[in-house]
């Protein structure tokens, strides 16, 4: 099973990239299955069910989100018709939306979950004890198991990693919008990346305009966050193969696409 996850898709320029490189993507590395985190899709904050539609169209399978699911208001009129959306799993209960989702690749199944962080996030659910009860219920059906986790620290992520190691296929983080360095297979057999980084402007700060958040700094005050539209974009993903049985990762490649690290066939 090889799967291509897409991180934090922001705004238009993002949405550019995707439209721009998924199809590259998928020429070069073949997934049969494709991931993109939407939380940041629609001007920095939320989704639309136009451009979750556009995903599907351009090919990805899933889409996962974060802290800002809720941002675009529209979202709760068809979160709960989108088959295949997913946010996290540890929100309260009776939230709209679900958090896992079974994917059928030919006859193989994919459990894809998605689990936010706790640390320096709004409240919600413990992520852990969330993750071994979800991870329980797909082992009834499939070992094949991806989880998207959103979290601001790293070594909440890497402790959520190494907690699942040899239960989870991949943990991949999301949310930061920079990509770390640290990708590798545990030695249970997940695949591990702390951040995926995000797909969007290349030359602002987190994808927002660089002048309003040094202003921020600057002055301690509140500032309009405008995502950056001029200039240069940037893709980041996450690529994983999976042995169908096991369910242990056996490849892994990072995935950095910007000016200074042009795509590669
Ligand atoms: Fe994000
Ligand atoms: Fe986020």
């Amino acid at each position: 099973m090889k799967i291509l996850f897409i991180g934090d898709i922001v705004g238009s320029p993002g949405r550019n990239m995707v439209q721009e490189y998924l199809p590259k993507l998928k020429e070069k590395y073949r997934p049969n299955l494709t991931i993109v985190n939407g939380e940041n899709a629609a001007s920095g904050k939320g989704i639309t069910e136009k451009i979750y539609k556009q995903f599907l169209e351009w090919g990805a399978q899933v889409v996962t989100m974060g802290n800002h699911t809720w941002d675009k208001r529209e979202i709760y009129d068809f979160i709960d018709d989108a088959k295949n959306m997913i946010r996290p799993a540890n929100f309260p209960e009776n939230n709209p939306g679900k958090g896992i989702i079974y994917v059928n690749i030919n006859g193989i199944e994919v459990a894809v979950m998605n689990l936010q962080g706790r640390t320096f996030l709004p409240p919600s659910d413990d992520p852990f004890t969330k993750a071994d009860q979800l991870i329980e219920e797909a082992k009834k059906r499939t070992n094949i198991i991806f989880i998207d986790f959103h979290g601001e620290a790293t070594s909440e992520k890497q402790a959520l990693g190494w907690y699942v190691d040899g239960r989870a296929s991949a943990v991949v983080g999301t949310h930061t919008h920079t990509q770390t360095a640290d990708e590798r297979i545990l030695p249970g057999g997940t695949a591990y990346i702390s951040d995926v980084g995000m797909t969007g402007p290349y030359d602002g700060i987190l994808g927002v305009e660089k002048e309003a958040v040094i202003q921020r700094f600057l002055t301690s005050m509140p500032v309009r966050f405008e995502i950056t539209k001029k200039g240069r974009s940037q893709l980041n993903g996450f690529f994983v193969t999976i042995d169908d049985k096991s369910g242990k990762a056996t490849k892994v490649e990072r995935i950095l696409i910007n000016d200074d690290h042009p795509f590669i066939y």
